[in-house]
């Protein structure tokens, strides 16, 4: 298809520990595998919208180590546009130190190195780009700045592109006018808590939440709950819909919202008829799948590895 997807976000190298659970501080614990792959919030939802068959540019930056050439023809197996894809010299590639526990959950903590190196100009230096896509996503691994360019951007045209802001991670004093600025807003309970201030555990709260940012001007809201599927609610409907997730033996759940977000960049690009309801539904089975693998990008599904409904 021809709808455009621009990513505007982070790559990380991810050195992931697999073990009995994660340990507590000043602890030592014997795990059971080690494993590097490609991970770091935008570029995973960049490949999760690319491999369901998305037409999609990321604009990111990696170092000119070994890890950011070997990253770069990766983007190119995976058929996503990497013209605004640069290595920066001299700089290391960001690196995501990752624990996952048998139940499947994880702790990272990110070191950003080259996606430091990702600016405003950068970004309006794609603004052709940035104004010809249906959807445009950005997440806060890199600075909060490009959000709020990318809006900027987009709002010069009349093609009504939609900005995704994926609040992640966690951010507790973003300001009102990066709220305002994008279309909708997707954060999972832990990100949502630290905007509210609040804590999120049930649907219900979910949907209080989801109320409450569209009140602090955020056009449109979705919450994320991991196995209790999504909440969404905009500024234009009363009440909030939400939508289920079916119950799976997670693995591993790292990036499991990454493939989220990128289906539902999919969706919004592609099917954008399919009801709203339709689209979190589908793009909460295509995350339940991802958690089934152990891994991020290499864990997301393919079109052809999907039933054909989900292309309907
Ligand atoms: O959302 C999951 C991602 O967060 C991982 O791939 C890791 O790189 C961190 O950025
Ligand atoms: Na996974």
């Amino acid at each position: 298809t021809d709808a455009r997807i621009v990513v505007v976000g982070s790559c990380m190298i991810d050195l992931s520990c697999f073990a009995e659970r994660i340990p507590k501080p000043g602890e030592t614990i014997i795990g059971d595998s080690f494993n590097i792959g490609h991970g770091g919030k935008g570029a995973n939802q960049a490949v999760a919208a690319s491999k369901l068959g998305a037409n999609v540019t990321f604009i990111a930056r990696l170092g000119d180590d070994y890890f950011g050439k070997e990253y770069l023809k990766s983007f190119e197996d995976v058929k996503i546009d990497t013209k605004f894809i640069k290595l920066i010299e001299g700089q290391p590639s960001g690196v995501a130190q990752i624990t996952v526990s048998k139940c499947g959950e994880n702790q990272i903590v990110i070191i950003p190195g080259a996606n430091n190196f990702l600016k405003k100009e950068d970004v309006s230096a794609a603004s052709d780009i940035i104004k010809s896509a249906k959807v445009v996503v950005c997440q806060l691994e890199t600075d909060v700045d490009l959000v709020t360019e990318s809006a900027k951007i987009l709002k010069q045209t009349s093609e009504n592109g939609l900005l995704i802001l994926n609040a992640a991670p966690a951010k507790s004093d973003l300001p009102d006018e990066v709220l305002k600025c994008c279309d909708i807003l997707c954060v999972n309970e832990t990100e949502a808590t630290a905007i509210l201030n609040e804590e999120l555990i049930t649907v219900a709260d979910a949907e209080k939440a989801v109320s409450k940012l569209i009140k602090k001007g955020c056009k449109a809201v979705i919450v994320t709950l991991g196995s209790q599927g999504a909440v969404y609610g905009d500024q234009k409907s009363a009440g909030t819909i939400h939508a289920p997730s079916q119950k799976v033996d997670a693995v591993d759940t790292t990036g499991a919202g990454d493939s989220f977000i990128g289906a539902l960049a999919f969706y919004l690009a592609n099917k954008p008829e399919l009801p709203m309801l339709e689209i979190l539904k589908r793009s909460c089975a295509i995350a339940a799948i991802s958690v089934q693998k152990k891994g991020t990008q290499a864990s997301f599904p393919f079109k052809n590895e999907l039933d054909p409904k989900f292309f309907k």
